[in-house]
């Protein structure tokens, strides 16, 4: 019987970790679609921006469009899952360190999209066009590109 329990064992263990190994797979690619439109998303709110800001239009949407992108930058830390790259993802590998942890890098941008964008709702309930403007371009440089420039490949 021992015996018997013993083979089903092995039997079973591997198994175990296929399955173990597919739901992570699954996981991992239903996440890196999750992503792509939590980037998208992102872009859009970018874009709404720059275009109310240069057609003076709603103040109110301004800053409702900034609060979500300085909500998102700390949310941006759990859409990258250690290794989720390949296929149609543009992300590098250099994200997470030897450990597969993201690098501390990877996460000092993060925390720099939190920091422009906060400041750019700051900024925005001043209403003055001119200076929302600029920090939104300080915002796209340090809060966006910085991070892309290293870690988006082509
Ligand atoms: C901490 C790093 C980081 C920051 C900060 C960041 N991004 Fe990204 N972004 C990425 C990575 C990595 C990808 C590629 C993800 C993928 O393809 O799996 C990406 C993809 C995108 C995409 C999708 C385009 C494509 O490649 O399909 C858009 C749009 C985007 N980001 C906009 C923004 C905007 C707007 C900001 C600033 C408000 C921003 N990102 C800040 C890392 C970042």
């Amino acid at each position: 019987m021992i015996k018997l329990m013993m083979a089903c064992l092995i039997l079973i263990l591997p198994l175990q970790g296929m399955a173990d190994s597919k739901t992570a797979d699954k996981d991992r690619s239903a996440m890196m679609k999750y992503r792509q439109l939590f980037m998208e998303t992102k872009g859009k709110h970018a874009k709404a921006i720059k275009l109310l800001i240069k057609h003076k239009l709603s103040l109110d949407h301004i800053v409702s469009h900034g609060e979500a992108l300085a909500a998102m930058a700390e949310d941006m830390l759990v859409v990258f899952p250690t290794g989720s790259m390949g296929g149609k993802s543009r992300a590098m590998g250099d994200i997470w360190d030897e450990q597969g942890n993201l690098s501390q890098d990877f996460k000092k941008k993060a925390q720099a999209m939190q920091v422009e964008a906060s400041l750019f709702v700051d900024i925005a309930k001043q209403g003055n066009y001119r200076k929302i403007k600029k920090q939104m371009v300080v915002f796209a440089n340090k809060g966006c590109r910085s991070c892309h420039s290293d870690y988006r490949g082509e």
